[in-house]
């Protein structure tokens, strides 16, 4: 690592924000700060996505009603029904398509980007719209359905309705990892959840029909006598592999 003094503070601080981060299931409930939630939703907006095209939105349940439902549509996990709040990801297409819309709005009004930016952008929003637009059509189905079956390795190809479900999802959960790193450096805890019941999570929401909801994530404060078990990883040689 470089001897500069900013960088070893950096990676200090970013060590013990992710030694910090713990799936929690014991939350003490209490209300968070609005400017805490906020901060830590729009951090998770900084994270990587496919062509930039940002296919997901972070629903931040407020209302206590609608947390109530989404909680028991979590199959009543104890994370999820201890949490202060709930945030759900949700992603798709159509969320893709609009960031790629606004994008170009963006670059054809006063933006401050100087000419060789803006022709930059105008040419990343132009190629990936194009890409949303073409990747659903039926005729990929096929080719990408036989190609998976020889060669599995194909199976996360882009294009194809599910293939561009698993694309949006993709790109959310990137979200959901910069959120909760996010959150551990602003003193709250998480935790990621797949087990729930999709549908029901998708009618509390209101969600339009071929949105994927990768994950939903419990935010709070861990109660003081939350019982974490210390961490396992695999070893390190198994999981990391050097070619
Ligand atoms: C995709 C994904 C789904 C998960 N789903 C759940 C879940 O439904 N309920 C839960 O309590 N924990 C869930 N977890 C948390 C994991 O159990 C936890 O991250 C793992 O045991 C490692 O512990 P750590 O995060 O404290 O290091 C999930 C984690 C991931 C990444």
């Amino acid at each position: 690592m470089s001897s500069q003094p900013d960088l070893a503070a950096r990676w200090r601080h970013f060590q013990a924000t992710n030694e910090h981060r713990r799936a929690v299931r014991d939350f003490d409930g209490a209300p968070l700060d609005d400017a805490d939630v906020r901060a830590v939703l729009e951090a998770a907006l900084l994270a990587p996505s496919s062509g930039n095209l940002q296919p997901y939105q972070l629903h931040w349940l407020r209302d206590e009603a609608v947390r109530r439902r989404v909680a028991e549509a979590c199959n009543g996990q104890r994370a999820a029904r201890s949490a202060s709040t709930l945030v759900v990801i949700a992603a798709s297409r159509r969320i893709g398509l609009r960031t790629a819309a606004s994008w170009r709005a963006h670059l054809d009004q006063p933006n401050g980007l100087d000419a060789r930016s803006t022709a930059w952008h105008l040419g990343e929003a132009r190629k990936f719209s194009r890409f949303l637009r073409i990747a659903p059509l039926c005729l990929w189905t096929p080719p990408r359905m036989l190609l998976s079956a020889f060669a599995p390795v194909y199976s996360l190809l882009p294009v194809g309705t599910s293939g561009l479900r698993h694309w949006a999802a993709r790109s959310g959960v990137y979200a959901a990892q910069t959120l909760m790193l996010a959150a551990s450096a602003r003193g709250l805890d998480s935790c990621p959840m797949e087990g729930f019941d999709a549908g029901r999570v998708a009618r509390a929401l209101d969600l339009p029909r071929g949105t994927v909801i990768p994950i939903v994530i419990a935010l709070g404060r861990r109660r003081p006598d939350a019982r974490l078990e210390p961490r396992w990883r695999r070893p390190r040689a198994d999981a990391i592999v050097e070619h």
